[in-house]
C-alpha cells in the first residue's frame, strides 16, 4: 500500500444535538477544555504521518479556516504583552510542513457523500478519514495504529470497539473472520442494525483508512438509513471487490457528538491533562 499522506475531515454535519451552540459554528469547533475537537483530530492525523489535511466543510466553514490560519494581530498582541507560551500555541496550531485544503459539501447528504466530496483532492491514493466528534485518548494515537494495520494487511480498514448489544442501532456493525487479537477480515457491515439483527457487537467508530476505489462505490451508493448517503453502504459495496478489515483499537473513546460524551470528555481531560 502507498504511504498515507492525506486525511479527510468531514465537518459539514448539522450538529443538531448541540443546538443552539452549533447554529453558527460547526460542532467540531466545540472545545474540550481549551482545544477544539477538530484540533485534537488534526494532531492525531499529523502524528500518523499525514501532511495534507482536507476539510469537507458546510455553511459555517469560517471558524475552522480561521482556526488553522495565521492570526497576525493576535500574535502581535501576545508578543507585546510577553505572553510567549500562548504565542507558541497560537503559532503552532499545525506544523509548517502540513497543508490545509478546504472543499465544500453544499448539502448535508450524509457522511458517504461528504467523503466523496474530497475525491478530486485525494486522487488515486489511500487516505485517512477522521470524525472529530469521536475523541479518542490513546497512548499510540489511534490513526497511527490504524495506518500501521492498513500497511500490515494491505487494504482498507475501519476502527472498531465492542459496544453493548443494546447500542448497535447507533453504529455501523461489522462481523467476519478473526485474523489476530485486534483484526478481523470483514464479511458483513450493516448500518445501525437493531440489537436483535446485529451480526456482532463490534461497532465502527470515526477512524478509517480507505483505498481510493471507495469513491467509485460511493458514486453508486443510494441514500440509506436516515435518508443519508452512508459511508457504511459504500464500504459494503467496496467489500464485493476488495478485502476490508476491522481493527479493534487500543484507547478510550468519547462520543463528543452527544452531550453526555462531551461532558465526560471535558471532565476526564480536565483531570488528566489540566490538573482541574
Ligand atoms: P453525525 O452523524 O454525528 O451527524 O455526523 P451531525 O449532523 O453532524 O450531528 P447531529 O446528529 O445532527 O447532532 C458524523 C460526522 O460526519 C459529518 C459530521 O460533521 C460529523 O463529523 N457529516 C455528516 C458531514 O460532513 N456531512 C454530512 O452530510 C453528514
Amino acid at each position: 500500500m502507498k504511504p498515507i499522506r492525506k486525511a479527510v475531515f468531514p465537518v459539514a454535519g448539522l450538529g443538531t444535538r448541540f443546538l443552539p451552540a452549533t447554529k453558527a459554528m460547526p460542532k467540531e469547533m466545540l472545545p474540550i477544555v481549551d482545544k477544539p475537537l477538530i484540533q485534537y483530530a488534526v494532531e492525531e492525523a499529523v502524528a500518523a504521518g499525514v501532511t495534507e489535511l482536507i476539510f469537507v466543510t458546510g455553511r459555517n466553514k469560517r471558524a475552522i479556516e480561521d482556526h488553522f490560519d495565521s492570526a497576525p494581530e493576535l500574535e502581535k498582541e501576545l508578543e507585546n504583552k510577553n505572553k510567549l507560551d500562548m504565542l507558541e500555541q497560537v503559532r503552532h496550531v499545525i506544523p509548517s510542513h502540513v497543508n490545509c485544503i478546504y472543499t465544500r459539501q453544499s448539502r448535508a447528504l450524509g457522511l458517504g457523500h461528504a467523503v466523496l466530496c474530497a475525491a478530486p483532492i485525494v486522487g488515486n491514493e489511500p487516505f485517512l478519514v477522521l470524525l472529530a466528534d469521536d475523541l479518542i485518548d490513546a497512548t499510540t494515537p489511534v490513526s497511527r495504529q490504524l495506518v500501521e494495520a492498513a500497511h500490515q494487511y494491505n487494504g482498507s480498514i475501519v476502527a472498531t470497539q465492542n459496544v453493548d448489544r443494546s447500542e448497535t442501532n447507533k453504529y455501523g456493525i461489522v462481523a467476519g473472520e478473526v485474523l489476530d487479537a485486534n483484526t478481523i477480515r470483514v464479511s458483513r457491515i450493516v448500518e445501525k442494525p437493531a440489537p436483535e439483527n446485529a451480526p456482532s457487537t463490534q461497532a465502527v467508530v470515526g477512524r478509517y483508512v480507505l483505498e481510493p476505489e471507495i469513491f467509485d462505490h460511493l458514486r453508486r451508493t443510494q441514500a440509506g438509513v436516515g435518508g443519508e448517503i452512508q459511508l457504511t453502504d459504500g464500504i459494503a459495496s467496496l467489500m464485493e471487490s476488495r478485502a476490508v478489515y476491522a481493527y479493534q483499537y487500543e484507547g478510550t473513546r468519547y462520543d463528543c457528538g452527544s452531550k453526555a460524551g462531551f461532558f465526560h470528555a471535558t471532565l476526564e481531560f480536565g483531570r488528566k491533562y489540566h490538573g482541574l
